[in-house]
């Protein structure tokens, strides 16, 4: 026994150094980051950049550069936290059952296998456990990130900060752009740049991500953020409820990205031996300026997170703007067969259809009570499946099961399941409030929502879940004295309703929907096949609000509807704009000409045709209607044998010179035919280049006329590779 201690300290020793010496590396085909144990026994990003081709320079990468010894800080921590000698923003903090608010989190091991690299982290003097994971997807140059946390201290621990992920940058400059916004002005793209101190992006809306600031950002790194040029961090937290980014630029110039859950209102307490696994972060970094990151994000998401991403997906008829809550068996089924007549797969019923003992006659009442109106629809759900079947089309129905109003029999029944404080007066937003999703028997009760409809009708193929109010009045009876869980519970207890109806209904094709855009996050995906951008479907808006998403979002899951919104703009132009996300229509479609419905109807079959190139993660943004009044965007085949241009001219001035436009994408060899299509009746292409071949080579590199001084002109050309 004697003998052993000298060998076992040589053997910890050695696992010691063996761990001060590692290289912990995550890369993608084009991206690396690199972490590397230090010889305090704690992990540091050394390098996070472009990847490196010799393995060998890797080793070479001991001291992250430029830190100034002086200040005691040692480098960049992967995962700082509260109360070292790191002075800035940390991305840990957890407060211990005897008080103390420090945990010094050194490395303990690793593993490393099929693209999942995770990382222990622990501290020596109580029994707190880190694990750092990261998971690259080398093809699509994405990496996903995230963090668990478990303690097996007796007593209340609670943890105050959490972040997702910490990734630091050394540059001469920083450019943010963020894309914040409000109801009908969703994904407002705006860019400041980065100097001392913290910039915050963050959301406290406790439903839902965005109603201000959604959760994507991209910082330019080096130099302005720019379609093709320059090194982009692009990144987005995989959460339906409170986050925050923080981007702070320290002393010396470096910048740090702290992602996560909004900690605000959030200290959490975490039972003993309890793991909490934060969100999500997912982010690429391009070097080659933002289109190529949105093609990353678009390509993975399709591939990897979008519920059914590899499926086709339904144009659909809405009713919302053509009847809101004035409707009855009579009006729907005249609706079905224009639904028919136009072409689209599905009718969506909107809102309006439930409630007996406060009717849902407009937005104050019946909220909660998921059975039909009797009055208003005898034949009940059953009776319109069936006539939208007969008719030729499928059906779909809009539900809002985590909302209740005041006025309805849930809220007399059950008021234990609101969200909403005692003695004092609620605050309601759209004359609602919010079910506590924390409680598991409310879970139950929105489950049997969807349940008990699909039991009813099987045949439902489509639902949209609705989501109008934040949380206001917060207090959960269920929480008790653990209010800090409740932000995080919800959001968790939203999820594993939507586990249940996605394992029990898979085929079921949900939209993602808040009020707007207010959902529209990449967790949200996992269980919707689509979300509604926003209210506001004016398609000059909508430009810009698609524009916005398309950066992060692939088009098969953003809902474009052809509405009233603008009616100076012609049924062309607002179809035109529709036509670069998933199709639908919420119009009266009485209210058309021959000629606009004619449009419509030939608008659909060449929708149908073209949706492989459409829903193509290859998007080209070419004129930015940030830049002026037009908009270009290219939409390319895998194969690069076919392409899709959508181009719009806004409001133009007068006598404005018209450059060509240069294509990209496209194979330089190939000859493309290249054709106006989507005319109105009689209407003949006034595109020089219709009509016309031309290889990519010249497409690309001095272009063709797409935009006019016209107003509100729109024109779509499809080019495709002659054999
Ligand atoms: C929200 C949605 C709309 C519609 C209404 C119904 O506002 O964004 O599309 O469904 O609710 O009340």
């Amino acid at each position: 026994m004697k003998h052993l201690f000298p060998a076992l300290i040589l053997l910890l020793g050695l696992s010691l150094q063996a761990a001060a010496e590692a290289n912990i590396s995550i890369a993608t085909d084009h991206i690396q980051l690199v972490l590397k144990v230090k010889d305090n026994g704690r992990l540091y990003q050394t390098y996070l950049g472009e990847r490196l081709s010799a393995q060998t320079d890797i080793g070479l990468l001991s001291q992250p550069y430029g830190r100034l010894s002086s200040t005691g800080i040692k480098g960049f921590e992967a995962y700082p936290v509260m109360g070292t000698e790191d002075y800035y923003e940390p991305a840990f903090e957890l407060r211990h059952t005897d008080g103390h608010p420090t945990s010094i989190l050194k490395y303990k091991g690793h593993t490393q296998e099929a693209g999942h690299t995770a990382i222990t982290l622990q501290d020596d003097l109580y029994p707190i456990t880190v694990v750092l994971h990261y998971e690259v997807f080398p093809r699509e140059d994405i990496i996903r990130q995230w963090s668990e946390i478990t303690h097996g201290e007796k007593g209340r621990v609670s943890i105050v900060r959490y972040a997702s992920s910490m990734l630091y940058f050394e540059a001469p400059q920083y450019f943010l752009t963020e894309f914040s916004g409000d109801w009908a002005e969703e994904m407002r793209m705006s860019s400041q740049q980065l100097q001392y101190g913290k910039k915050i992006v963050d959301s406290r809306l406790g439903t839902r991500a965005n109603m201000f600031a959604s959760p994507f950002f991209e910082v330019g790194i080096g130099s302005p953020v720019s379609e093709d040029h320059g090194t982009v961090l692009m990144g987005t937290l995989a959460w339906t409820g409170n986050f925050r980014f923080t981007f702070e630029v320290d002393h010396d110039g470096a910048l740090r990205v702290v992602s996560g859950i909004n900690p605000d209102a959030s200290t959490y307490i975490l039972k003993k031996d309890d793991t909490f696994r934060t969100p999500d972060f997912i982010f690429t970094l391009s070097t080659e300026g933002t289109g190529l990151g949105s093609r990353r994000f678009q390509r993975w998401a399709l591939a990897h997170r979008l519920y059914k991403g590899k499926d086709d997906r339904l144009t659909l008829l809405n009713n919302w703007e053509n009847t809101y809550f004035d409707f009855d068996e009579k009006k729907l089924t005249d609706l079905f067969g224009e639904a028919k007549d136009l072409g689209v797969d599905l009718f969506l019923l909107d809102d309006g259809w439930f409630g007996n003992k406060y009717p849902r006659k407009d937005d104050h009442a019946g909220l909660g009570d998921w059975q039909v109106t009797r009055s208003k629809l005898p034949g009940g759900i059953p009776y319109l499946v069936k006539a939208a079947n007969e008719r030729g089309v499928d059906f779909g129905i809009w539900i809002e099961p985590e909302m209740v109003n005041p006025k309805s029999e849930l809220a007399e029944q059950h008021p234990d399941w609101i969200l909403k404080w005692d003695g004092r007066e609620d605050y309601y937003f759209r004359n609602q409030l919010v079910l506590d999703l924390a409680n598991p028997k409310v879970q139950d009760f929105v489950f049997g929502i969807v349940d008990s409809l699909m039991q009813e009708n099987p045949r439902i193929k489509f639902m949209k879940w609705d989501c109008n109010s934040p949380i206001t009045n917060i207090f959960s009876h269920y929480e008790k004295t653990e209010q800090g869980n409740l932000y995080v519970d919800y959001v968790r207890g939203l999820y594993s309703v939507l586990q249940r109806v996605q394992e029990r209904y898979p085929d079921l094709y949900l939209m993602m929907c808040s009020g707007g855009g207010g959902r529209s996050d990449y967790e949200g995906l996992r269980y919707f096949t689509e979300f509604w951008c926003s209210d506001n479907t004016d398609p000059v808006e909508r430009i810009f609000i698609q524009w916005g998403y398309s950066h992060f979002m692939p088009a098969k899951a953003m809902c474009a509807h052809v509405t009233n919104w603008n009616n100076r703009a012609s049924v062309k132009f607002r179809v035109d704009v529709a036509f670069t996300g998933k199709l639908g229509f919420d119009i009266g479609l009485k209210g058309l000409s021959a000629n606009d419905m004619a449009y419509c109807r030939q608008a659909i079959a060449e929708y149908n045709r073209l949706k492989p190139v459409i829903f193509s993660p290859e998007l080209y943004r070419l004129v930015s209607p940030y830049d002026g009044e037009h908009c270009v965007l290219e939409r390319v085949s895998e194969d690069r044998s076919q392409a899709l241009v959508f181009a719009y001219d806004m409001h133009p001035r007068y006598g404005e010179q018209q450059l060509p436009v240069r294509l990209k994408g496209l194979n330089p060899d190939a000859r493309y035919r290249v054709n106006e299509i989507c005319l109105m009746p009689g209407q003949k292409s006034r595109l020089a280049c219709s009509g016309r071949t031309f290889t990519g080579d010249y497409l690309m590199k001095v272009g063709v006329t797409l935009t006019s001084s016209g107003e509100l002109v729109s024109h779509i050309v499809e080019l495709k590779a002659e054999p």
